[in-house]
């Protein structure tokens, strides 16, 4: 089994494993990754073999600085506004890969593009000390829910892997946001951590969203629609809790029949969705091991990061059969 170590603790043994190519789960500010060396291919196919995924889908890269990330990406403007307003933070900037960067070909999965993200907290010391970029994915088995807290990961990967470093509850709960900039504006690849009408402030420029064509599939080939999924089957914005189903709640108003839910969560008994978002993982984890055959979740409204918290329900209650594709 994997060793845990508090943050405080860890980042020796952290250093020492990432610079023989191994990997190690780190906590970040939105979901604890698993990360490895992006410039070492061993290390990247490790990762993958850990979360048992399906296929070589493209992994971010997380940087420590501004001079890391202009080695590896190609700032356009309006990128490089985002990133000096969010970074570090949940926002992963996808930009045109720069020659000679060094990152290893199964870290973009061979695309001409890579996608940028400059953590807070252990994860960029981590980074800075080590003086290379780390890609990293969530740090849950293929398809399953991502794990916000050092627990979740050691259940998921724990005999998978040998360190998991704890730095506690990941704040922010839910995956950064990515976007990228394109000709004629800038697209919406995933909701996540920032709420869109957050960047829009800051770039000045509405997002583009939906397929942009064919491309989309392939642009974020970790958005398919099985993912996050739970055990239990899952029923979106119901109107009612039926026999035998776990509720996960929003807000301090119940659906009738609330009472019989063999488990309730509220995402947050205010209504605020940041609270919400930094749930959201945990409590359908929870939800899920009541071993309810369904989990009933409450309508959460659209705005802020009720984007990214829809966007994630939506996947884990689409339906399993199409070969479990993971981000
Ligand atoms: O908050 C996060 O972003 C977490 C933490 C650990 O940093 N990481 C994370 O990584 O969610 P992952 O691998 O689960 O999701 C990365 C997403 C995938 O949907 C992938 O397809 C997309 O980023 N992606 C990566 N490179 C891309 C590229 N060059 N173009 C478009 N999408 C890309
Ligand atoms: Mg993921």
């Amino acid at each position: 089994m994997a060793e845990i170590l508090p943050a405080d603790k860890a980042m020796d043994r952290a250093l020492a494993l990432l610079g023989a190519g191994e990997v190690v789960a780190i906590p970040t500010e939105t979901v604890y990754g698993l990360a490895g060396d992006a410039m070492n291919g061993e290390a990247v196919a490790r990762i993958f073999e850990a979360k048992g995924r399906p296929r070589f889908n493209p992994l971010i890269a997380h940087v420590c600085d501004m001079a890391m990330a202009e080695r590896i990406g190609v700032f356009d403007p309006l990128s490089r506004r985002l990133a000096e307003k969010f970074w570090p933070g949940p926002l992963t900037l996808v930009l045109p890969l720069r020659e000679g960067a060094g990152i290893h070909p199964l870290t973009t999965a061979g695309l001409a593009t890579i996608a940028l993200r400059m953590p807070r907290g252990f994860g960029g010391e981590l980074i800075a000390r080590l003086g290379r970029p780390l890609a990293a994915p969530s740090a849950n088995a293929s398809g399953r829910i991502s794990p916000t807290s050092a627990a979740a990961v050691a259940a998921s990967l724990g005999g998978r892997i040998k360190l998991v470093v704890d730095g506690g509850a990941a704040p922010v709960g839910v995956e950064s946001t990515i976007v990228k900039a394109e000709e004629g504006g800038l697209r919406l690849l995933r909701p996540g951590g920032i709420a869109a009408e957050e960047i829009e402030a800051a770039a000045g420029v509405k997002l583009l969203r939906g397929a942009a064509g064919v491309q989309a599939a392939v642009q974020a080939p970790g958005m398919l629609a099985s993912h996050y999924a739970p055990q239990a089957a899952m029923r979106l914005h119901v109107g009612e809790v039926r026999p035998g189903e776990a509720l996960l709640a929003f807000g301090p108003n119940r659906v009738p029949g609330w009472q019989q839910a063999v488990m309730m969560r509220n995402l947050s008994q205010s209504g605020d969705l940041r609270e919400a978002a930094a749930n959201l993982f945990a409590f359908l984890h929870e939800l899920d091991s009541s071993g309810a055959a369904t989990i009933a979740a409450e309508p959460v409204p659209m705005e802020g990061l009720g984007e990214a918290i829809n966007d994630r329900l939506s996947r884990a209650a689409a339906p399993r059969d199409n070969g479990g594709g993971d981000a």
